[in-house]
């Protein structure tokens, strides 16, 4: 019943509410949409963070609402259950500056309907991340470090971030280094997060420039194939490397010994035959 009437007041709020953009009028769903949908799913299924189905049932109403208005207090308290979980997804959620209102609101959407009416209507971002295609993974590569443009204009990557990738050269430092992401956060959790940034400064960047899906799943590919990279080519290479050094040594040097000891024998044979001559006449 009142999970109802907070909805019924929510649905007549943002009706009244005209442009979305007038922040406090905005419904939980919308917020969710804007700021939570890059990193959790309405189900049980990992993101970035965990699923959120079922969440006001495994926890605390008041946790809840203290950890979405302030994650970065909570994670820096002795919460145990926060520990548990920065553990478990090893990213710490950020602080969005989420107001009271504002929890409330997505505490309602997220107790309400136990992740079902809200997920069907979200159209919740696939859990598989189909594999790029040479192409796609070239795509990205360019785009990534601006050789070609975004259709609509946003910022090149690499003027943020970094990434260590055979084919680019040095990036940006503002922001995090990129080679690891992709197994850090899953191809889901990095789709969404290109896809609709919930970080401010990248939020920013985007605004009204948002990437196309094919750009999206380019960067992607391209990402999951640095990451690849580094985990197996690089480390093998350095070992063929060394093999080949330690073996190019090895004949080097045994070329050296031959040689020398060749001389020394030669030596000893041109002297034992001196010395018969000498004995014989
Ligand atoms: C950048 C990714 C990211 C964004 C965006 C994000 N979260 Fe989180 N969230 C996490 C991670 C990661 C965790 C797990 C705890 C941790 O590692 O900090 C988490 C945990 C949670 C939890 C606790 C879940 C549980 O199982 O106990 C709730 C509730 C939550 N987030 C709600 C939200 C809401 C609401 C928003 C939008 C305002 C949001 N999150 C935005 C990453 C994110
Ligand atoms: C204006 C600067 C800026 C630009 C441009 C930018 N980002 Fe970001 N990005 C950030 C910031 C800031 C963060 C938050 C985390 C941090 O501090 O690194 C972030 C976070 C990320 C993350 C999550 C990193 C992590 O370790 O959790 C990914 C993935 C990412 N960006 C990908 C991209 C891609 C792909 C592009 C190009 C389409 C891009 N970013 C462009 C600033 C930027």
């Amino acid at each position: 019943m009142r999970f109802l009437s907070q909805c019924a007041g929510l649905a007549i709020l943002s009706l009244s509410a005209g442009p979305p953009s007038l922040m406090a009028q905005q419904s939980g769903e919308e917020i969710f949409q804007q700021k939570c949908v890059a990193c959790h799913t309405l189900n049980a299924d990992r993101l970035v963070g965990p699923g959120l189905a079922g969440v006001m049932t495994r926890r605390d109403r008041a946790w809840v609402k203290r950890f979405i208005m302030r994650p970065d207090l909570v994670l820096g308290s002795e919460d145990s259950i926060a520990a548990g979980l920065l553990e478990e997804y090893l990213v710490p959620m950020p602080n969005f500056g989420i107001t009271d209102a504002e929890a409330e609101a997505l505490i309602a959407f997220l107790g309400g309907g136990g992740g079902g009416a809200a997920a069907g209507e979200t159209a919740a971002a696939p859990d598989v991340v189909e594999p790029a295609t040479e192409e796609q993974i070239l795509l990205g590569q360019d785009l990534f470090q601006g050789k070609i443009r975004f259709t609509n204009g946003g910022p090149t990557c690499n003027s943020c971030h970094d990434v260590i990738h055979d084919a680019v050269i040095g990036g940006g430092v503002l922001a995090a280094e990129l080679t690891t992401v992709f197994s850090r956060l899953g191809g889901p959790g990095v789709r969404a997060i290109i896809g609709s940034p919930p970080f401010p400064v990248m939020q920013r960047a985007y605004l009204n420039k948002a990437l196309t899906d094919e750009e999206v799943a380019a960067l992607v590919g391209f990402l999951q194939q640095a990451d690849a990279e580094q985990a197996l080519h690089q480390p093998r290479d350095y070992g063929i490397k060394l093999f080949v050094a330690g073996v190019a040594g090895t004949v080097i040097l045994l070329g050296l010994y031959s040689l020398v000891w060749r001389r020394r024998t030669t030596g000893s044979v041109n002297q034992s035959i001196y010395d018969r001559q000498i004995k014989s006449t």
